[in-house]
């Protein structure tokens, strides 16, 4: 019997839960050229869907265009990534191809081989420019690329919000905004997970992005299609797995794909054929071991004000986190220094506000901080 469930990112071939309006929402704006800003918590799935989106428009005459800028460290590489994207995309087509590497005179292409799609490429600043040189003619290049043909494009941005940590920032967006809006066959998504930071960029008067493009919030899995896909994969694969349990599996995993594929995948391991609460505890258990390490890293980075907030917020949601009776309770100090670490903290998107009070975001770690307070 073989462990249906997955640890890394979903191959397109497998069975995906639910996201069906999700998946026609966002394929019809990419076919209006409307704009997106696609938000989540972070493992909401947002990357796997996007890949599922961009397959379909593929597969309906769109050129889906995706670029990650998880990481990204300086405002060339936002070029390089950006051209990189297209070659790999549209290096099976002659005419592309030679119509790109005509566009990006600065931007040099390397082949490589890539797992998912066959072959990728990398590219390397052939001509190093001052400033923001790079970037404009690269947008200008990619407004030329636009220009011919007939072809429609979608750009996905991934991790968009990641551009807000480099120097030239302010640069970048205003260049940007200014090269986005020109051409009417291609619309693009802003996709990220640092959601402050990611919908400040569209949503404040001062920013170029303002009002740009449409909010889109990626909700968790609905409890009753993620329960239905659960039994159904347990059952594929020889165990069955009660409804009410899958229930819980979605409940304790608060709708998150990420968590509910790996507390799935625990407890396959953890059960012989049914699933039990038994089999349930254990592969809690399991991933709360295997998710320490990053959650250790997590926490490393963090001031001790701020950590002390998390624990207490995990342990106490709360409406009012600035009542003295709270801090006091918490030993949280100045309540200068609790709204800063709030600030931070949220930005980082370890914590949100909530109709019902302030939260932490991640379930998994909520019950991991919990859990180390009362070991300690
Ligand atoms: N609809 C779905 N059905 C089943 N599993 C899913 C679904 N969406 C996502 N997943 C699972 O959740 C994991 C996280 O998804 P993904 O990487 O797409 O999220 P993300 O929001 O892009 O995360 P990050 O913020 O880390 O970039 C995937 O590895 C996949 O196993
Ligand atoms: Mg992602």
């Amino acid at each position: 019997m073989k462990n249906p469930f997955h640890l890394k990112a979903l191959p397109l071939s497998v069975p995906f839960c639910d996201r069906e309006k999700e998946m026609s929402d966002l394929i019809r704006y990419a076919g209006n050229f409307t704009n997106i800003v696609l938000s989540s918590p972070r493992r909401y799935g947002k990357t796997s869907l996007i890949k599922r989106v961009h397959d379909n428009l593929a597969k309906h005459g769109t050129i889906p265009i995706y670029i990650d800028y998880f990481g990204i460290s300086s405002i060339d590489e936002f070029s390089a990534r950006f051209a990189g994207a297209i070659y790999s995309v549209v290096y099976k087509e002659k005419s592309l191809f030679e119509k790109a590497a005509k566009v990006f005179t600065s931007l040099r292409p390397i082949l490589r081989p890539d797992p998912e799609t066959g072959m990728a490429f990398t590219v390397e600043v052939a001509k190093s420019k001052p400033g923001g040189q790079l970037l404009e003619e690269t947008l200008k290049g990619f407004g030329e690329f636009l220009k011919s043909g007939k072809i429609s494009y979608n750009v996905a941005f991934d991790e968009f919000q990641e551009i807000t940590e480099l120097k030239e920032s302010k640069f970048i967006e205003g260049t940007l905004r200014s090269y986005t809006q020109d051409h009417q066959n291609v619309s693009y998504f802003f996709v990220g997970s640092r959601r402050r930071i990611l919908t400040d960029m569209f949503n404040d008067k001062k920013r170029p992005f303002y009002k740009s493009a449409i909010n889109y919030v990626l909700p968790a899995l609905p409890a009753e299609d993620t329960a239905k896909y659960l039994v159904g994969l347990f059952a594929e694969n020889g165990k069955n797995c009660p409804v009410p349990v899958a229930t819980r599996i979605h409940a304790l995993a608060e709708g998150y794909p990420y968590y509910i594929q790996k507390l799935s995948y625990f407890i396959f391991e953890a059960s012989k054929g049914s699933v039990t609460e038994a089999s349930l505890h254990d592969g809690l258990q399991q991933m709360l071991l295997e998710e320490t390490p990053l959650f250790e890293i997590m926490l490393q980075a963090l001031r001790p004000r701020q950590i002390a907030l998390l624990y207490a917020i995990a342990k106490e949601a709360t409406k009012m986190p600035f009542a003295a009776a709270y801090l006091n309770r918490h030993r949280l100090g100045s309540l200068g220094g609790v709204q800063a670490a709030i600030k931070k903290l949220t930005e980082m998107d370890y914590l949100e506000k909530t109709p019902d009070g302030w939260k932490v975001v991640d379930p998994i770690f909520t019950h991991w901080l919990r859990q180390k307070e009362a070991m300690e």
